[in-house]
């Protein structure tokens, strides 16, 4: 377990950069934190790091965002998603099958179905304005 901090959106940013140059095909990323943490921007990192190509936006209304790239990126924000059907519905079993590396915000809202799930965890914590406390588990950097 390894803690950051960050004291822009930028470095944050940077951070998921960072992160993605480290994941094989098939990596789940499962991130809690709440509204406004942070996840969005750490995950326009990773697209950055994965190279990707599609601009990155937050999935809250789309469920998924799927950016194409050297190494496809899919992203979910579950907040609005509640029973293990609407998951596999909305193809987050799919995506990692297919070799796509996965991410998903509001992971809190799964956390019994998520907790078996090997997975890179990331929490996100405000800690003022600009200031982000970000704990990263299950990779090294
Ligand atoms: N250190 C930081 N890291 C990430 N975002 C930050 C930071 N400081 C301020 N912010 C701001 O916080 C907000 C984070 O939004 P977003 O990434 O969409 O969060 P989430 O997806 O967790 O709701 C943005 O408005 C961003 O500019
Ligand atoms: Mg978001």
């Amino acid at each position: 377990m390894s803690v950051y901090h960050t004291n822009s959106r930028s470095e944050t940013v940077a951070l998921g950069c960072r992160l993605a140059k480290t994941l094989s095909p098939g990596t789940l990323i499962l991130f809690t934190g709440g509204l406004g943490a942070g996840k969005t921007a750490f995950c326009e990192g990773i697209a950055q790091g994965l190279g990707c190509t599609d601009p990155v936006s937050s999935p809250t209304f789309a469920v998924a965002n799927y950016y194409r790239g050297q190494q496809p990126f899919a992203h979910f924000d579950l907040y609005r998603l509640q029973t293990p059907e609407d998951l596999e519905v909305a193809g987050f079993y799919d995506y990692l099958e297919d070799g796509a590396v996965v991410a998903a915000e509001w992971s809190e809202n799964f956390a019994q179905l998520l907790a078996q799930e090997k997975a890179i965890r990331i929490s996100i914590v405000p800690t003022g304005e600009n200031s982000r406390e970000i704990t990263i588990e299950g990779a090294s950097l």
